[in-house]
């Protein structure tokens, strides 16, 4: 398969490019797109056989379930057996916007979007490529991150290339994405509502709407729930480069240690790195807001992935509510075995 390649403008995308990325959707194709997140692999949500093109483009396990992306509310309660009030407050409030509710699942959503469960995961992208493409395609698009399985997640149109070219038919290239992080998904088909994955929507923000809801094991910092799945098929080790990774506190004492033993070391930093690095040394400094670190983190792992080190080290940012989507992904990107 050749991989098309069109630009188009992240603000006001040219009709006839959706047109034709929503003639491929409804013809079963593949089509990567962005978000405000994290570009999408999409295909069909309602046609078996596209979805079941997304798990082998992605090399994706069949127990991992995808997101649905929607245009608005009205299109999301069709595709739901039940719309809670705390879906109608949630969409309200975050819709569009980089929060995924899973929801009790209707009949005509194909058991693979689903990884044969019950509920299906819905979001409505704050984005005006992917808002087009679903208008333009008329049906709802399922959409992992447009990436091979455990791999980083793309932030910029090359990367989506790097793992899928030759894979999908179309990529629809709209520069940087904006958020950087993939959305945070709430489960509301349980009671107390669930935290599932942390995301640009912090759980407090969350609770402001809704009121109290849980984290389930793993889905919040916690280094004693480390290797707990708390998502169908989520695996610890994802988001993550070849590169091994690390991180720490001390990083500066760890990466010149690293350089002095002949070591070829990425550092994500902070604080401003020495002018001229040692030898061996690839520094790259970090925002110290969370948006911006967010924005800039995958980017920055697949340039230092990219340059095939021996090490990877991250100094790690401050705790708290707005970091806790760094946090968690820092953490996956670190963790070196398979469950
Ligand atoms: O920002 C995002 O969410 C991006 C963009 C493209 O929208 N998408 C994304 O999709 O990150 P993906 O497939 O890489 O991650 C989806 C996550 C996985 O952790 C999956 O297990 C979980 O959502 N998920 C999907 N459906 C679910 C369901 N029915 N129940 C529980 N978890 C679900
Ligand atoms: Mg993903």
């Amino acid at each position: 398969m050749k991989t098309k390649t069109i630009q188009i403008d992240p603000a006001n995308p040219d009709p006839a490019a959706l047109a034709q990325a929503g003639d491929i959707l409804r013809r079963g194709g593949l089509v990567a797109f962005p978000t405000e997140t994290v570009y999408g692999l999409g295909a069909n949500a309602l046609d078996s056989a596209a979805a079941a093109g997304i798990f082998a483009a992605k090399g994706r396990p069949p127990n991992n379930p995808l997101i649905v992306h929607v245009a608005d509310v009205r299109q999301a309660k069709r595709l739901a057996a039940a719309w809670p009030d705390a879906a109608d407050r949630l969409s309200a409030h975050f819709w569009p916007g980089p929060l995924s509710l899973v929801l009790a699942k209707c009949p005509e959503v194909p058991q693979v979007v689903t990884a044969g469960g019950e509920t299906v995961a819905l979001r409505c992208p704050a984005h005006a490529v992917a808002l087009g493409l679903i208008a333009a395609a008329g049906v709802p698009i399922a959409a992992p991150s447009a990436n091979r399985s455990t791999g980083i997640s793309a932030t910029r149109a090359e990367h989506v290339l790097t793992s899928l070219e030759g894979r999908i038919d179309l990529l629809l290239d709209a520069g940087p994405t904006p958020g950087g992080l993939e959305s945070t998904v709430i489960d509301l088909a349980v009671s107390p509502a669930r935290l599932l994955r942390p995301g640009l929507v912090t759980p407090r923000e969350v609770e402001a709407v809704i009121g109290g809801i849980e984290a389930s094991p793993g889905a919040v910092d916690e280094p004693a729930n480390a290797g707990v799945p708390r998502s169908p098929g989520m695996t610890e080790r994802h988001y993550a480069p070849n590169t091994p990774l690390e991180c720490g506190h001390d990083t500066r004492l760890r990466v010149s240690e690293l350089c002095r033993q002949g070591r070829r070391v990425g550092w994500l930093t902070l604080t401003p790195p020495p002018v001229q690095p040692p030898a061996g040394l690839y520094p790259l400094e970090m925002p110290a807001d969370a948006t911006g670190y967010s924005a800039a983190l995958y980017a920055a792992l697949h340039t230092l992935d990219a340059l095939r080190l021996d090490q990877i080290v991250v100094e790690l940012p401050p705790l708290g509510n707005d970091w806790l989507a760094v946090h968690d992904r820092l953490r996956r990107a670190a963790a070196r075995t398979e469950e």
